[in-house]
């Protein structure tokens, strides 16, 4: 699909209700509160760079395509699922998770430190639609997912082209770049994915346990990972840290994030079972 799609390019009358994975359904359900969040994310970015208007120009751009992953997610959640609320969702997940959207200075520190952090989230949002694409059975879904992948295989380059330039201006080196990379990584356990997932699929049924939804929503995603998907995602959070790795090392690093992320979801599907 190219830059700038629009609803109205997905062949909604291509659904097919036989070929739905209820886990996926919901994992769906949660990435589209999260991704119509992005207009959120809009204001802060455009507080953190207040006097660059043409990354601010870039940045409005990236969070109305953002909006709209979310606006195609919620319409195929709805498709299967005509009882979902999308707006009642959406509701509770602000009550529940806000990010500090005032700010006027990135919370990584300096602005290359923020391009840092957006990179390695749109590392983990386009290895995440990929590994559904391409693993979902579901044609609807599939194009969505690839669509939206593709978008942020794109924002990824637009905020990577912003760290070159910025890493000029401020000089941040590699330990630091390295240092909010693995942060940003550890933060997908935070409240953001686990709340949305709550907000969206066991809201009014049980109390918020961030842990446990965080199992919830993390176990088919780690199951859907292939080696492509991670030696990809090595490359690009490699690259966001200005570290070089050969071949050999990265697929080795690959293949040893793959396995522990595999481990982890026998880990988490055990608990739920349990
Ligand atoms: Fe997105
Ligand atoms: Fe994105």
């Amino acid at each position: 699909m190219k830059a700038g799609w629009t609803l109205d390019d997905i062949e909604w009358d291509r659904f097919d209700a036989s070929k739905v994975d209820p886990e996926v359904v919901k994992l769906v359900k949660a990435g589209a509160l999260v991704e119509h969040n992005g207009a959120d994310y809009t204001d802060y970015l455009c507080n953190v760079f207040s006097d660059d208007p043409g990354f601010q120009a870039l940045a409005r751009k990236w969070g109305v395509e953002e909006v709209q992953h979310g606006q195609a997610l919620a319409r195929w959640a709805q498709t299967v699922d005509p009882e979902f609320d999308f707006d009642a969702a959406f509701t509770r997940f602000l009550d529940g998770f806000r990010p500090d959207v005032d700010a006027t200075e990135s919370i990584r520190g300096s602005r290359s430190g923020e391009l840092v952090a957006r990179c390695i989230v749109e590392t983990g949002t386009s290895s995440f639609y990929s590994a559904i694409a391409e693993s979902t059975e579901e044609p609807v879904l599939r194009q969505i997912c690839r669509a939206i992948a593709a978008d942020e295989f794109r924002h990824y380059k637009l905020f990577y082209d912003a760290l070159r330039r910025y890493l000029e201006i401020e000089g941040l080196g590699r330990i630091g770049r390295l240092k909010i990379a693995i942060g940003r990584i550890n933060e997908t356990e935070d409240d953001e994915l686990s709340y949305a997932y709550y907000a969206a699929n066991l809201f009014g049924r049980e109390d918020y346990d961030r842990e446990r939804c965080h199992q919830l929503y993390m176990a088919p995603v780690y199951r859907n990972y292939r080696r492509q998907h991670m030696e990809k995602a090595v490359a690009m959070i490699a690259k966001a840290s200005g570290i070089r790795l050969y071949e050999p090392v990265r697929r080795t690093v690959a293949a040893v994030m793959l396995n522990r992320i595999h481990r982890q979801a026998d880990k988490f599907e055990g608990a739920r079972a349990a």
